[in-house]
């Protein structure tokens, strides 16, 4: 990381989609060993976040403390550390999370300050019981307090003079695209809760669609934590579809799995080193849905080198064969294509090829000759 956090989608692991609030330091700790064990944090994952349940409650000087589950967080923090990973954290706006324990309203500086004491590098900040004092406002005025409420943490985050990647949630409200770069938001949530299903998976995926100018370096749509490996999403070639999806995003890879009981395919997909290259593409172009015919869906993301990732979605439960529409790609005659799950040069192509998509499946290609530079 250079100057500006986040110049590529942060990628890491979360403790909510699996653990919810029951999650412990214990987790955190087996959590921060499988992320090394399993060559994930080799393959770039660095951000081992506590969701929601941590908290305890506040001393007679504010302070506020971390619950039972969670007797040391400096020694927690200090132990992801030594892994070589950072660590992450979460609060709200609001004077309760979404899982009714202690949220940051009022109390925002000191909570900056005892997150930075304890060695925070993240921090996901989800409206939750603020969303209380917005009802019956007009959208203006909700807007606007939105957008105070955050920038007053985002102030506190930056006087404590620890650089903190500030994820901001709130399901969308209010078009958080349009502002949330404008008060501090290094990504934030422009999506539903996602669910360990294929339909909510896709559902999240497409509400992105033209929301493709308000990314880059720095500042990201997140259309939520990975689902990947959990029961309902643990299909291989639905596995491949999420990570192609959020790929051609330029989303956030926060997995969501319970890292130390991962299978090989679920690692597979989460570690391919080729995939995770288009994530990271240093231009950090939001990708967008280009064509769909029926259930068949063409997805394409323009790379820094010139070349174009294409991936062909068949949404039906039975396999199908497709073609890629060059026109909708803007591709010409026959073009050099690589096929990045299977690590294959397929040679040149051109519009007539046919693909057999599994599945709920995916191929996922780089197409075109890498410009000069
Ligand atoms: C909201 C968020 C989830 C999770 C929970 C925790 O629903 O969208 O990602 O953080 O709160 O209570």
């Amino acid at each position: 990381d250079t100057a500006t956090p986040a110049r590529t989608p942060p990628m890491g692991w979360n403790s909510w989609n699996h653990f919810g609030t029951a999650v412990t330091a214990a987790d955190i700790r087996h959590a921060a060993d499988a992320l090394v064990s399993s060559g994930m944090a080799a393959a770039g994952y660095r951000y081992v976040i506590i969701d929601d349940g941590w908290q305890g409650e506040r001393d007679a000087r504010g302070v506020l403390h971390p619950n039972a589950k969670f007797p040391d967080m400096k020694a927690l923090a200090a132990y992801v550390h030594a892994k070589g990973l950072e660590f992450g954290i979460y609060s709200s706006p609001g004077k309760r999370t979404c899982g009714g324990y202690a949220g940051s309203a009022g109390h925002e500086a000191q909570d900056a300050r005892t997150f930075a004491s304890w060695g925070v590098d993240y921090l996901k900040y989800d409206m939750c019981s603020f969303t209380r004092q917005l009802e019956g406002k007009p959208p203006a005025r909700q807007v606007a307090m939105m957008k105070a409420a955050y920038l007053r943490m985002h102030h506190a985050l930056d006087a404590t003079g620890r650089p903190i990647v500030y994820a901001l949630c709130n399901g969308g409200w209010g078009r958080i695209w349009t502002w949330g770069a404008a008060v501090g938001g290094n990504l934030w949530r422009s999506s539903a809760d996602i669910r360990s299903n294929y339909q909510s998976m896709l559902f999240n995926a497409t509400s992105q669609l033209g929301l493709q100018r308000y990314a880059g370096p720095g500042h990201w749509n997140d259309p939520d934590m990975l689902e990947i490996g959990n029961p309902g999403m643990d299909d291989p070639a639905m596995e491949r579809t999420h990570m192609s999806l959020w790929t051609l995003l330029a989303a956030p890879l926060i997995a969501g799995n319970d890292l130390s009981a991962m299978n090989a395919d679920t690692r597979a997909v989460l570690t391919n080193p080729e995939v995770l290259a288009i994530d990271q593409d240093p231009r950090g172009v939001q990708g967008r849905r280009v064509a769909q015919r029926g259930p068949i869906q063409l997805w394409a993301r323009p790379l820094a080198n010139g070349t174009l990732a294409v991936g062909l979605f068949n949404t039906l439960d039975h396999p199908l064969g497709a073609t890629l529409d060059f026109e909708a790609l803007g591709l010409h005659g026959a073009v050099p294509a690589r096929d990045l799950w299977r690590h294959r040069d397929l040679g040149d192509i051109d519009t007539r090829r046919v693909f057999q998509v599994p599945a709920h499946g995916v191929i996922l290609l780089e197409l075109g000759v890498p410009a000069k530079s």
